[in-house]
């Protein structure tokens, strides 16, 4: 299975390294042969040279641009390395499209066009396009997978999907955003805001704009990427009231811990087939809630279904390397059927 990876932020390199040292353990354990085929960012493309031997895993997730890596390079962006590179599947790694999801939306409808599966960790095109290119996929009979785009590597999709198949999903509740909890968890036991935050950012938690994190839009966009892969709910983001944690002082968190409570910012999503509704916002919870204990950079996500009762699944890395696990998960899984 030859990869394309297009995006050489910090996800992009995290897993262009994993894949690469993981190639000998995915043939044994799952008899897949994976290989980065190439790695295009917005100006520069990386193209495997047999004859120039592997980059390795260390010189893919040091390089800053493809250009720095040995092998063949050309001056391309991702749209061109499309049109050149022959490959199986498409890793879409880019940053950005907040507000329109390109250049992301032109890069997965390009692949699944040309019958490429889809592993995405960017989440814009999916927010504004999620149902054409979901029907695209359909209809090239090929895979797109937007977990990694969706908590990364807690499995959000994944245990709705498989978890809990033939279920009534009734109430999903989840604690989405790394950033914004490792925030709520450091403010509580007496830290600052900022110091919380420039942590977050440091360890590549935070988003380039981290007012996404902290207003609560990537939760949003989170629980759209649910409502819209799960339930074909047709959410936007103009759909989901957003209330995020800049306006928590210090002692709203102190008397909720006096009262045996946790603040937590909590995306929700209820009312079942056909009329879905989410919404963001901080909300107390009680020392009985499942997602009260999820503490610092951990997130997690309950399911409250009609015959399995309360699911919950707490965890995963919230890092680039959590997310590069995730996108490897993904192929591993559509790899396997
Ligand atoms: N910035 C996000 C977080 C990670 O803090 O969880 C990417 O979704």
């Amino acid at each position: 299975m030859r990869v394309l990876l297009i995006g050489f932020g910090p996800v992009g390199r995290a897993f262009a390294g994993l894949i690469e040292e993981r190639r000998a353990m995915l043939r044994a354990r799952y008899g897949l042969d994976l290989e980065l085929a190439a790695i295009a960012s917005s100006s520069a493309a990386w193209l495997r040279d047999p004859r120039a031997g592997s980059p390795g895993a260390d010189a893919l997730r040091g390089a800053a641009s493809p250009a720095e890596l040995v092998g063949r390079i050309e001056p391309w962006n991702g749209a061109d390395a499309l049109d050149s590179v022959d490959a199986d599947v498409l890793v879409e790694a880019t940053s950005g499209g907040g507000d329109s999801g390109e250049p992301a939306a032109g890069h997965v409808r390009a692949a699944l066009s040309r019958r490429m599966h889809v592993v995405a960790a960017s989440k814009g095109a999916f927010v504004w396009h999620y149902r054409e290119l979901r029907d695209l996929a359909r209809r090239s009979n090929v895979e797109l997978r937007i977990g990694a785009a969706t908590g990364a590597a807690l499995p959000t999709i994944d245990t709705a999907r498989y978890g809990l198949a033939g279920a009534e999903i009734e109430r999903i509740e989840g604690i989405l955003n790394g950033t914004s909890n490792y925030i709520l968890t450091r403010m509580r036991e007496g830290g600052t805001y900022a110091d919380a935050l420039r942590d977050a950012q440091g360890r590549g938690v935070a988003e380039a704009d981290p007012r996404t994190d902290v207003e609560g839009t990537d939760t949003a966009t989170k629980l759209v990427l649910l409502a819209n892969a799960l339930f074909d709910a047709g959410l936007t983001l103009a759909d989901v009231p957003t209330t995020g944690i800049t306006q928590l002082a210090p002692d709203d968190l102190a008397r909720a811990v006096e009262r045996g409570e946790r603040i937590r910012l909590l995306g929700t999503l209820e009312g079942g087939t056909g009329a879905w509704r989410a919404r963001v916002e901080p909300v107390p919870l009680g020392a009985d809630h499942p997602l009260a204990r999820v503490d610092g950079l951990e997130k997690g996500i309950t399911y409250q279904t009609d015959t399995m009762a309360r699911v919950t699944v707490i965890g995963g890395r919230s890092d680039p390397n959590g997310a590069a696990g995730a996108l490897l998960r993904d192929i591993v899984n559509l790899a396997s059927g």
